[in-house]
C-alpha cells in the first residue's frame, strides 16, 4: 500500500469514527520513522515484586525464547481452567486475550462484556469495533497487535471489577506482558487504568501525561484514553482520544524491547 492510499484508508476510518481531521499545510511526517520520540516515561506503578500466576503443579510459563509458544499455551490452560474467584461460577467462558504474540502494542481494557464472554474474544462488540476502527486509523491492524483486559471473566451485569477479583486475575495480565515485551501499552477507560497502574485519579488527570509500567528489567510507556464504549455514548470526545491514540506512534519507535 502506497502512503497515499494508506492515508487516504486512515482517513475513511476516522470519517467512520466521526472524527474529523485537520492537516495542516505542513503535512504530517510521512512514516513514523520522521516521528520524534516522546521523553522517557515517568510513573511510579511497580508491580515487579508480585509473584507470576501459579499455575498447576509440573507446569510452568518460565520459558526460552523457543519455548515461549509452550509458556503461552500453558498460560492460556491456567486462565481457560481458573477459579480463583467467583466470577467463574457466572462465566461462559474465560476471554484470554487476541492479537500477535510479537505486537508492539498491548491493549489493556477492563472486562469481557456479555458479546465478549459468548465469543471468548475482547472487544468483539460495539465498542470493540470502535476500538479496531480507531487502530486501524493510526496504522495498526487489530491482528497486529494484542488485546486484553484487566479481568479475563465477565462480571455480572457489566459491574466494575471487586478488587479480590483484580487481585486474582491481575497476575495473568502480568505473565501476558512478561512473554509480549510490548514496547507500548495503552490502557483504555478509568477502570483499566486504576487497576493497572494502581493510582485512584480520574481519567481526566491520567489522560493527562505518560506513565510507566514497572516491569522488572525495564518501565513500559503507558498511554491513557477514553474507553470505546464511553465514546459511542460521548462522540463529542472522540477527537481527544484520537489526539491520545497519536501519542503512541512515537513511543512504538521506540529502540527498547
Ligand atoms: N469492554 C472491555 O473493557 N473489554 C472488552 O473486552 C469488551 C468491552
Amino acid at each position: 500500500m502506497t502512503q497515499a492510499s494508506r492515508s487516504a484508508s486512515h482517513a475513511a476510518y476516522l470519517e467512520r469514527m466521526g472524527i474529523t481531521v485537520w492537516v495542516s499545510r505542513r503535512t504530517e511526517p510521512a512514516s513514523q520513522a520522521e516521528l520524534v520520540p516522546a521523553p522517557v516515561p515517568v510513573g511510579q506503578a511497580d508491580h515487579a515484586a508480585e509473584p507470576p500466576p501459579a499455575l498447576s503443579p509440573g507446569e510452568t510459563a518460565q520459558a526460552p525464547v523457543d519455548g515461549a509458544d509452550a509458556a503461552w499455551e500453558t498460560l492460556r490452560q491456567a486462565v481457560a481452567g481458573c477459579t480463583r474467584c467467583g466470577l467463574c461460577d457466572s462465566r461462559t467462558q474465560t476471554v484470554f486475550g487476541v492479537g500477535s504474540r510479537s505486537a508492539d502494542l498491548m491493549v489493556i481494557g477492563e472486562a469481557p462484556g456479555a458479546e465478549e464472554d459468548r465469543r471468548g474474544e475482547p472487544f468483539v462488540g460495539r465498542a470493540g469495533q470502535l476500538l479496531t476502527a480507531m487502530l486501524v486509523a493510526l496504522g495498526l491492524p487489530r491482528e497486529q497487535v494484542f488485546i486484553a483486559n484487566i479481568l479475563k471473566c465477565r462480571p455480572p451485569g457489566n459491574r466494575d471489577p471487586k478488587a479480590d477479583e483484580v487481585a486474582s486475575c491481575i497476575p495473568y495480565l502480568r505473565e501476558q506482558m512478561r512473554l509480549l515485551r510490548p514496547r507500548v501499552i495503552l490502557c483504555v477507560g478509568r477502570v483499566a487504568a486504576q487497576n493497572l497502574l494502581q493510582i485512584e485519579q480520574p481519567l481526566r488527570a491520567l489522560r493527562d501525561r505518560e506513565h510507566a509500567f514497572e516491569a522488572g528489567d525495564r518501565a513500559i510507556p503507558v498511554i491513557v484514553s477514553y474507553h470505546p464504549a464511553y465514546l459511542l455514548r460521548s462522540p463529542a470526545d472522540k477527537a481527544k482520544a484520537w489526539q491520545d491514540l497519536k501519542r503512541l506512534r512515537p513511543l512504538l519507535k521506540g529502540e527498547q524491547r
